[in-house]
């Protein structure tokens, strides 16, 4: 499944090459304005998002809570380490109310608008909510193989699409959002599908990989319980070589 999913391609290399997978989490500069704001105790999209990654609810992402986050869906010790720095170095100061009291490295999620780049797909918007009509033009425009699926060259065609001239920093977080994306979310054909796209908008899968994550490691960890499980494919070798 591992080899599966590093599936290569132009776009999964740089992101492979940098050891930066940065999530839709990550930012840069640009477009969003002020008009319409969010009512007050209205959960944005955006929110949604990134709160896989508040694990004590509190409203604010610690660098460690990025980290561990990562962890969860899998990454490894240098690439998670990275991410945060990436991350939370670069979001923490968008976010950061006036009055805040946390670390440098800490991002606030009431403002985590603040952190949309350029040469981004406009499914959020300024404020940071869905835009269905930006989301489905995705799949319209790009998944030109299979109807609402898209493989590797479509998902780089789709960004090259995007680009703003010389918004340089926006494609590049465009760049690693959906290669990290196009790597956890990929399936078994090779294809990145509209509902696991869907899913990593609002959050959702973030928390599923996480706690199937969580289950290989816990098998792993205890390989006679999961030896008493029939029909479990794939962990047999791993567990066996871990014991
Ligand atoms: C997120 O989207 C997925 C895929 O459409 C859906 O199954 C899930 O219920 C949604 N979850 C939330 C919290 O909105």
């Amino acid at each position: 499944m591992e080899a599966q999913r590093r599936r290569s391609s132009p776009w999964t290399a740089i992101s492979a090459a940098a050891g930066v997978p940065l999530l839709l989490l990550l930012s840069a500069t640009s477009i969003w304005s002020q008009t319409a704001a969010v009512a007050a105790g209205e959960t944005t999209e955006l929110q949604k998002h990134v709160a896989f990654f508040d694990s004590d609810h509190n409203g604010i992402i610690s660098f460690s809570e990025t980290y561990e986050g990562f962890r969860a869906l899998g990454f490894g010790i240098i690439s998670s380490t990275l991410s945060a720095t990436f991350i939370n170095g670069d979001l923490g100061l968008k976010t950061r109310p006036e009055t805040a009291t946390e670390s440098l490295f800490s991002i606030y999620i009431e403002n985590i608008h603040k952190g949309i780049h350029g040469s981004a797909t406009g499914v959020y918007d300024s404020e940071g909510r869905f835009v269905q009509e930006k989301f489905d033009e995705i799949f319209t425009k790009h998944a030109k193989t299979v109807p609402d699926s898209l493989a590797p060259g479509e998902v780089d065609e789709m960004i090259r699409s995007n680009k703003q001239p010389e918004d340089y920093k926006g494609w590049l977080g465009a760049s690693m959002e959906w290669s990290a994306t196009f790597n956890l979310g990929v399936d078994k054909d090779g294809f990145l599908r509209k509902d696991t796209v869907r899913a990593v908008y609002n959050g959702s899968f973030f928390s599923n990989l996480a706690s199937e994550k969580k289950v290989i490691y816990t098998r792993q960890k205890r390989p006679h319980a999961r030896e008493r499980q029939e029909g479990i494919e794939g962990e047999c070798q791993q567990s066996t070589r871990l014991t």
